[in-house]
């Protein structure tokens, strides 16, 4: 029989830190747990149910989700909502629970997109599958050029009037479409808490678009996803081979076509850097995001409880001297 769940009570003792939002009241674990992968109905639940209980136990606080994650559609937030019912329960007030909607999700015209029917039903839906009267922070997934902006915005005005969400945010906007979602939300006293975007090592475009100064300048947090750029940023490639269960070896999401010579000598040399400072690449890669105070949290994925311990380990070292962080330039590229 298995026994209640009873989560760490050393989880607050100091190891994870937590940063403040933009301008706002709410204080993020520097990492946060993504379920986007290897939370769904065809996977392990034990396995789930564990990596949900190991990053609560260690201080992460803020779990993120959204209507699409699987597979299949869904299943994601209905294994965040058996944990939530066996487990969490109890800590519902210690957690920060982030669902989107956006990418398509049920078949016909409203399962997709940034219209207010889609957006209202989509959370209705969400929060049945994850046992919750409410989530923390509802998002636009994506940002829809065929619905008016106003509408997207104004649904996720009337969402937090409703009390089904309690703060709002937006996911992968052009900066256009930022400014003008920041405007309408703040003139609305419902102001944006958090940008979320794509930024890892290998990717800069939110920083070289001005996407992270602009959320920080308008008092909205920026959190990054992909931190790993899938796995890429970790000891699983470094040897060329791709293992058996690895995301790659699925090649839906992360295909083997990223994996070209070049971009393998760069990760080995990256490696090289993160063994001098004493991490390994993936610490390394999670640390760098930390390294100034632009990042609010960083939203790692894991498949496994081993990985998300080692994962947790990047936060002993997450500053980074001028010298270190032209050499990773200088090996990618970017300098
Ligand atoms: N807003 C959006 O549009 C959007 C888009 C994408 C993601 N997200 C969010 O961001 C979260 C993270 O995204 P992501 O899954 O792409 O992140 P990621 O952290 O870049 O990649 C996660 C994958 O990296 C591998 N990995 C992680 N730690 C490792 C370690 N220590 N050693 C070796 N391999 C390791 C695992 O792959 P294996 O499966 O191969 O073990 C894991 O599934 C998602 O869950 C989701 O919540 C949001």
């Amino acid at each position: 029989m298995s026994t209640m769940y009873e989560a760490d009570e050393k989880r607050y003792d100091g190891t994870m830190k937590y940063r403040r939002a933009g301008r706002s009241g709410i204080l993020l674990s520097e990492l946060s747990l993504g379920l986007w992968h290897n939370f769904g109905a065809e996977n392990d639940f034990e396995n789930s149910k564990q990596m949900l209980h190991t990053a609560f136990d260690k201080g992460i606080t803020q779990f993120d989700l959204a209507n699409n994650y699987g597979p299949p559609n869904g299943s994601a937030e209905e294994t965040f909502g058996k944990v939530m019912k066996s487990s969490f329960s109890p800590y519902r007030s210690e957690l920060f629970i982030a669902t989107k909607a956006g990418h398509e999700m049920w078949p016909g015209p409203y399962g997709d997109w940034g219209s207010r029917k889609s957006l209202m039903n989509s959370l209705d839906q969400s929060l049945k599958r994850m046992n919750l009267d409410y989530v923390d922070i509802f998002y636009t997934h994506r940002y829809d050029p065929n619905t008016p902006l106003e509408e997207t915005m104004q649904a996720l005005v009337d969402l937090v009037k409703q009390g089904k969400t309690l703060y709002v945010g937006i996911s992968k906007y052009p900066p256009k479409a930022a400014a003008f979602a920041y405007n309408y939300l703040r003139e609305r006293d419902v102001p944006c808490l958090l940008y979320q975007g794509r930024y890892n090592l290998l990717n800069r475009e939110v920083e070289k678009e001005g996407i992270i100064d602009q959320a920080n300048e308008a008092g909205a947090g920026f959190v990054a996803f992909s931190p790993l750029a899938q796995g890429l940023l970790s000891d699983r490639y470094l040897s060329g081979n791709v293992e058996k269960g690895s995301r790659m070896s699925l090649g839906q999401f992360l295909r083997r076509t990223a994996l070209t010579d070049e971009r393998l000598k760069q990760l080995n040399r990256l490696s090289e850097i993160a063994g001098e400072r004493g991490q390994s690449l993936a610490e390394m890669a999670l640390a760098w995001l930390l390294r100034g105070d632009k990042v609010t949290s960083v939203i790692v994925g894991t498949s496994s409880v081993a990985q998300l311990q080692k994962n947790l380990n990047a936060l002993k070292n997450i500053s980074f001297s001028t010298e270190e962080l032209e050499r990773i330039d200088r090996v990618l590229g970017t300098d």
